[in-house]
């Protein structure tokens, strides 16, 4: 069966700012229509100007990028009209209204004005009795919930998310996850950047993680997770070890002579020779104080290929 045709096409993406810095380098990119895509990376990575490439905002040095039929460079208004843009700084105008700024960022992608969407919009983002507040009379949390009302504006089918909950609280967090979910619901495709990997996790249908403007990475989360995962048994011992039994080489024992643990390294099938631990475990006399498993988390995926957790960096 035929795939069908990706809503957004990035083939060959580079870039080098006039710094000389090289922030992409070839990247290629398909985005399903519909998907939630979540492009992981290192600060500096090259995520933003990706993102800036796609919108316009940044002029690539070569490459081509496609947007729902719409060749960026060449038919640009038609396909940033298709486009949704949260950015990653806050800046917008800020002695306009909530009700005239996001009523101006649909007029400025040629949509005939509605003020039942703009309505419902600013209603979903909890906005609606701050809709006649000056800008930047808001709470920083306030002002991007702004943000993204003006990227929804104009009814856009892809939408991206530029480290959108980056110092958000709980509840902007928790809100934003299931408008992403609303939308996706109606068939927007949503390409978010996080450094939050637990976000990752929760939300996206695929992953990308770039680094060094290189993605290196482009996977099914969950095939991500089967392929890296490993599960890890442990069992908690009531009288310490003072050595493994002999013929135990794949059990590993702990300094303290208290906790066995058994690894299953790739596989999806999720759970270690438990039984077979047990019986050995069993056999051996021993008595068992308590057992953990634990998976290994996209968290470590991520320090695996990038070589430094997210939160480390500078
Ligand atoms: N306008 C610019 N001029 C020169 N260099 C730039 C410019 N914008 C970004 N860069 C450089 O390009 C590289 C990629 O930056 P970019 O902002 O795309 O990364 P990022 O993955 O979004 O990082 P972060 O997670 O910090 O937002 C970095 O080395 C950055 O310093
Ligand atoms: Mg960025």
């Amino acid at each position: 069966m035929d795939s069908p045709p990706p809503i957004l096409s990035i083939t060959g993406l580079t870039k080098t700012y006039a710094s000389g810095q090289t922030a992409l380098a070839g990247v290629d990119l398909s985005i399903r229509r519909g998907e939630i895509f979540a492009l992981l990376g290192p600060n500096g990575a090259g995520k933003t100007t990706l993102i800036g490439a796609v919108c316009g905002l940044v002029r690539p040095s070569a490459g081509r990028i496609v947007a729902d039929g719409h060749d960026v460079e060449r038919d640009f208004r038609a396909a940033r009209s298709r486009i949704g843009l949260v950015p990653q700084e806050l800046a917008t105008d800020m002695f306009e209204t909530v009700w005239a700024t996001v009523n101006f960022s649909r007029g400025l992608f040629g949509r005939r004005a509605d003020s039942g969407h703009v309505e419902r919009v600013l209603r979903e983002l909890s906005l609606w009795e701050k809709k006649d507040a000056v800008i930047s009379s808001l709470s920083g949390g306030m002002k991007r919930r702004v943000l993204i009302a003006k990227a929804l504006a104009h009814e856009p089918t892809i939408l991206f998310l530029d480290e959108p909950t980056a110092g958000v609280d709980v509840e902007l967090r928790r809100d934003m996850w299931a408008m992403v979910r609303r939308l996706r619901g109606q068939g927007v495709t949503i390409i978010l950047t996080t450094h939050y990997i637990e976000e990752a996790e929760e939300m996206a249908d695929r992953i990308g993680i770039i680094n060094r403007g290189r993605l290196v990475l482009v996977e099914e989360k969950e095939a991500l997770m089967a392929r890296f995962g490993r599960t890890r048994l442990s069992i908690n011992l009531k009288a310490p070890l003072v050595a493994l039994p002999p013929g135990w080489g794949d059990v590993e024992l702990s300094a303290d002579g208290t906790t066995l643990s058994v690894v299953q390294a790739g596989a999806g099938a999720g759970e270690p020779d438990i039984a077979a631990l047990f019986r050995r475990v069993a056999a051996a006399g021993l008595e068992i104080a308590g057992v953990t498993t634990t998976r290994s988390s996209l968290e470590d995926i991520f320090v695996e290929l990038v070589g430094t957790p997210a939160e480390d960096l500078p």
